[in-house]
């Protein structure tokens, strides 16, 4: 998958009525790292014309240290019920206006989240790609992530996490697919209500 945010124009295309839509609703983007939430959540943005929201950067701006920081004095555990915090307030601050929202890769793969979401009727899209290829492209990014380590510990995780995103209404295989490409998709699953 290239990311290349700024990069080529977004394709114009005709997009869902924004909120008098019933099909208008939230969107949340979940996976494992390296799936590209952040980048085809930015893609799925623009096309639709709905605010990208992230998850992790609202958790950061909130507590003002970086997750890196908050695992490391904090522990995991503590992430876990900040990272349920903010999805929480950030659910009841949602109006009438659809976002497109990405989570970080541990949030929908903690039962209270999937709950919450799932409870709510959000539209969840799950982004999948193979180990492999999402550890190459965590390494490519070179963003310290706390829970990447080597291959296998990376791969362990992955699968105890899989069957959780395979909760979610639609999954989208993001191997060999551009960013724009993959929001396309996204789109047109919404468009065929398929989510
Ligand atoms: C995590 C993934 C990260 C971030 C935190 C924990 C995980 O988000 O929330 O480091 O548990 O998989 P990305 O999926 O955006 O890297």
């Amino acid at each position: 998958m290239s990311d290349r945010p700024g990069g080529q124009p977004a394709t114009i295309m005709s997009v869902p009525e924004s909120a008098s839509d019933h099909r208008a609703r939230t969107i949340f983007l979940v996976g494992f790292m390296g799936a590209g939430k952040s980048s085809v959540g930015l893609a799925l943005s623009r096309k639709l014309g709905w605010p990208f929201e992230d998850l992790d950067q609202r958790i950061e701006a909130q507590e003002r240290r970086s997750i890196e920081q908050i695992f490391q004095q904090s522990g995991e555990s503590a992430f876990r019920q900040i990272e349920h915090a903010a999805l929480r307030s950030l659910i009841q601050e949602l109006g009438a206006s659809p976002r497109v929202v990405a989570v970080g890769g541990g949030a929908f793969a903690q039962v209270n989240n999937a709950a919450l979401l799932e409870g709510a009727g959000f539209p969840v899209i799950f982004l999948d790609a193979p180990v492999e290829e999402l550890f190459r492209r965590c390494q490519e990014q070179q963003l310290n992530r706390p829970l990447r380590r080597d291959l296998e510990e990376f791969r362990r995780l992955y699968e105890m996490r899989r069957p959780c995103y395979l909760r979610a209404a639609l999954r989208i295989e993001t191997n060999g697919k551009d960013v724009e490409g993959i929001a396309a998709e996204v789109i047109e699953s919404l468009r065929n209500d398929a989510v």
